[in-house]
């Protein structure tokens, strides 16, 4: 009989979005007349843009034919995709090397299974609330995670305790769920604490094409001393659009290095390198073409287009909050409205009544943490005609 990895015994039943989803399930097939709205994971709902679009038939058409067919690629991505990423951090004022750059099927998978390769034994740091997957995937694996404290008071920001150590720090800035963003000065202490605790920081900046102010950094490499001590994932799902098509990237920096416990040293590049090649055979050619074309001005400029829409949406929510008197963070640097569930509900409770009383499903904060327990979190993601409609009827909820 194979012996199970038992860690799963300590995850809950299921992911947090898959458990909404039977909740939404069971509620509409025991109301097949209702119509609901899904406000609830942070899916986009526009087309991808056309010079997207051009590219990624350029890519199917080059399958076509024996003199442009492509095989297996380089499992790290094809040069000009990787090319076209380093350009798009130069535009925004930071310097990668095409070798710190890692295509991938998207920074979901990227985060989880950086946990390959750290020890067992690592102190994890990881706020509270969070994107679950940090959590779950170091559940898998057996870690002990220290959760630090995001709440109201700090802004959902919150700021390394100088008095304790850890080794492996998640970020996620602009944060999902609650939409909070650092600053440079924030940014750097965190930075500071890892190169004084020689920890690393995983930062995932999925949601920097969110950041409207610009006195905000959209990399943790605007940061100095960041390429010592952080890896950076990020992503075009909600960039241009990709979440059904996939393709991510993760930023690892070739001076990131730590002593191993036989004298020497690794290169986490090396490492990361090493398991993409042994686990992963790369996108696709035809998905990176299509990527490589959301970093040209043109393709950029289309998929601004889209994000002006959703932050068009976050307003809407926003506004709507603001007139009932509703406590929030976020909808600006980000595509997320958290606030506080009405009445003093805990959010399952609020889940469960906002889908029976007007039929709109988000996503309930306990979902993403203790911190979330009296929290919600509504997506920007929606189309227009329904996010107005999902806020009309949020009017009549109280
Ligand atoms: C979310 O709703 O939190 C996101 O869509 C999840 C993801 O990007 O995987």
């Amino acid at each position: 009989m194979p012996k199970l990895n038992e860690n799963y015994l300590n995850l809950k039943e299921n992911y947090l979005f898959a458990e909404v989803n039977h909740r939404v399930r069971d509620y509409s097939a025991a109301h097949p007349d209702k119509k609901i709205i899904r406000l609830g994971i942070g899916d986009v709902t526009l087309p991808i843009g056309s010079e997207m679009i051009e590219q990624l038939h350029e890519g199917v058409d080059a399958m076509a034919s024996s003199e442009t067919f492509k095989g297996y690629g380089p499992e790290q991505g094809y040069e000009f995709l990787r090319n076209a990423i380093v350009d798009y951090y130069k535009r925004n004022g930071v310097s990668v090397a095409a070798e710190e750059i890692f295509v991938s099927d998207g920074a979901k998978s990227d985060t989880g299974n950086i946990t390959d390769i750290f020890d067992k034994d690592n102190i994890v740091l990881i706020p509270d609330p969070v994107y679950p997957v940090y959590v779950d995937t170091n559940t898998m694996n057996g870690r002990n995670i220290t959760f630090i404290d995001a709440n109201a008071e700090n802004n959902f920001l919150p700021m390394p305790d100088h008095s304790k150590h850890v080794d492996i720090i998640y970020i996620c800035s602009p944060n999902n769920p609650t939409g909070a963003a650092y600053n440079h000065e924030q940014l750097k202490e965190w930075v500071d604490y890892a190169l004084e605790n020689d920890a690393i920081i995983l930062y995932d900046s999925a949601y920097e094409c969110f950041i409207t102010d610009p006195s905000l950094p959209r990399s943790i490499f605007a940061i100095e001393g960041a390429k010592k001590c952080a890896i950076e994932f990020c992503s075009l799902s909600k960039t241009a659009g990709f979440t059904g098509t996939r393709c991510g990237y993760t930023v690892v920096p070739k001076d990131l290095k730590y002593a191993t416990s036989n004298g020497g040293e690794l290169s986490i590049n090396a490492m990361w390198n090493r398991r993409q090649t042994t686990k992963f055979n790369g996108v696709s050619y035809i998905v990176q073409k299509g990527a490589a074309a959301a970093f040209s001005p043109e393709g950029m400029a289309q998929c601004k287009e889209n994000i002006k829409y959703y932050q068009e949406n976050a307003k809407i929510i926003a506004s709507t909050m603001d007139k009932m008197g509703i406590r929030y963070f976020g909808g600006v640097n980000s595509p997320y409205i958290w606030f506080e569930c009405p009445k003093g509900m805990e959010s399952w409770e609020f889940f469960d009544y906002m889908l029976d009383k007007i039929q709109v499903v988000g996503t309930p904060g306990a979902g993403f943490g203790n911190n979330g327990k009296y929290f919600f979190r509504l997506t920007a993601f929606g189309n227009r005609e329904n996010t107005i409609e999902a806020m009309k009827r949020f009017e009549t909820l109280l």
